[in-house]
């Protein structure tokens, strides 16, 4: 008797452990289409195929006529899925760790947060977009660069950038130039974000919970190493460090509760070790692609037919994106020009304001080939043979647009129909 009761435990135990068990993991394919829209699960999260189909069914019937572009989207993302991460040099073993944000950062997004929340607007997706399901459940943005907002603009964007820089260059190991902050955005009831790759640049990044109000925790669901789904929660506060290029990440399970408010944000390593000083990495660097991606992998393929110029690789007294510099030079080397006109308008001088690298707004516009940039500050009196470099020995705008545009290219016409200097230099680009 005692023995057949002990037995009869024994088989509850196993059979609630193995219950645990199965509904602690699984693969892709089972909350959502990873790698292909056939869901093998089964019921073991529910009915998912019903809830993905609602998903697509939702997009076609808001876009109507142009309905079949969810479609066209939905493939891309799935094939992305599959050619990217495979393609992807990894910086860590995990692929993400969830830490506390730090301080620094955290008071800049709050008081960016309560001082502004109130004035949301709603994102605008492109036709057929079906990252988020914003046809059923519309996302906001409160952005940290929206000039419109109490005290939002490029300067916030850049204190964040330098606040949380250290932490994704520490975690990787490697050198990091920021690319893109987005954010923040607000997820409504019922949300859903579609689990995917990101886009490259976006390599090394960082989410951060800045505030919720959620009935139940709203899991971010990440594919580890093995393809294994792995839940993680996050609170206000909250950090998840994700390598976002080789992580599938998404938020499959419909958010409960109010909203949910975070901020995406982007670096790029540079290739360079951290703590390494000398410039030897240049040399081991691909001569075309970027560090990040393996050579002669799919993903190699695609970069190369977005990216025919190849990579910019970083110069030795140079770091591809200054973020300390002033707003001239950012706005140069995005091409932004009205927000170039508007700098030289409180400021004439910033046209000869050199960086901690000596380099001009006109040497950062020459070297990203913004052409109607490099135009506009000649006209404007910037000087066409000004050279780089701290003392001045670096190089003039022409040795720049021949290192990386190639002389056929329009610029390297243009400053040359200038007279301009293409001096021998010291090597440094
Ligand atoms: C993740 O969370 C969802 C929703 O709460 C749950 O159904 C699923 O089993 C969880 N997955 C894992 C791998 O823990
Ligand atoms: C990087 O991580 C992705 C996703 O886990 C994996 O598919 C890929 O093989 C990894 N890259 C290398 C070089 O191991």
């Amino acid at each position: 008797m005692w023995h057949r009761l002990f037995s009869f435990a024994a088989l509850i135990i196993l059979l609630q452990k193995d219950a645990d068990a199965q509904d602690a993991s699984y693969g892709v394919d089972c909350s959502f289409p990873i790698f292909s829209k056939d869901l093998k699960c089964g019921d073991l999260l529910g009915d998912r195929k019903a809830v993905y189909d609602e998903f697509m069914d939702g997009c076609r019937k808001f876009y109507g006529a142009k309905g079949n572009r969810c479609d066209t989207t939905e493939d891309d993302r799935i094939a992305m899925d599959i050619y990217q991460p495979q393609s992807m040099v990894n910086y860590t073993s995990t692929g993400f760790k969830k830490i506390k944000a730090p301080k620094a950062v955290m008071d800049l997004l709050l008081d960016h947060w309560n001082k502004n929340k109130q004035d949301r607007k709603e994102e605008r997706w492109p036709a057929g977009n079906i990252y988020v399901n914003h046809w059923s459940s519309p996302t906001y943005m409160v952005s940290v660069e929206d000039h419109s907002l109490r005290g939002g603009g490029y300067k916030l964007k850049t204190d964040i950038w330098d606040a949380v820089k250290s932490t994704i260059e520490e975690w990787t190991g490697m050198e990091q130039n920021p690319i893109s902050m987005y954010g923040i955005r607000v997820y409504t009831d019922g949300a859903i974000l579609n689990p995917h790759a990101d886009r490259l640049p976006l390599v090394s990044s960082c989410i951060i919970n800045v505030a919720q109000d959620v009935d139940e925790p709203w899991p971010l669901e990440v594919y580890d190493r093995n393809n294994n789904a792995v839940n993680v929660t996050m609170e206000p506060g909250d950090m998840v460090l994700y390598e976002s290029g080789s992580l599938i990440h998404g938020r499959p399970f419909a958010l409960k509760g109010k909203y949910f408010a975070n901020i995406f944000i982007h670096f790029e390593p540079t290739g360079r070790r951290l703590h390494d000083n000398s410039d030897e990495y240049l040399d081991d660097l691909d001569s075309f692609l970027p560090p990040y991606v393996i050579p002669d992998s799919p993903g190699a393929a695609e970069w190369s037919k977005k990216n025919p110029q190849g990579w910019k690789k970083p110069t030795p007294s140079a770091p591809i994106q200054q973020i300390n510099s002033p707003e001239s030079h950012y706005a140069a080397a995005h091409g932004d020009l009205s927000r170039l006109e508007s700098a030289l308008q409180k400021d004439h001088r910033l046209l000869h304001k050199k960086d901690n690298n000596g380099w001009l707004p006109l040497h950062e516009a020459t070297r990203a080939g913004h052409q109607d940039v490099v135009e506009f500050l000649i006209k404007n009196g910037a000087d066409i043979n000004a050279r780089t470099g701290r003392t001045g020995e670096g190089s003039t705008p022409l040795n720049l647009a021949l290192a990386y545009h190639g002389p056929d290219h329009d610029l390297c016409k243009y400053l040359q129909s200038l007279g301009a200097a293409n001096l021998p230099d010291n090597g440094e680009l």
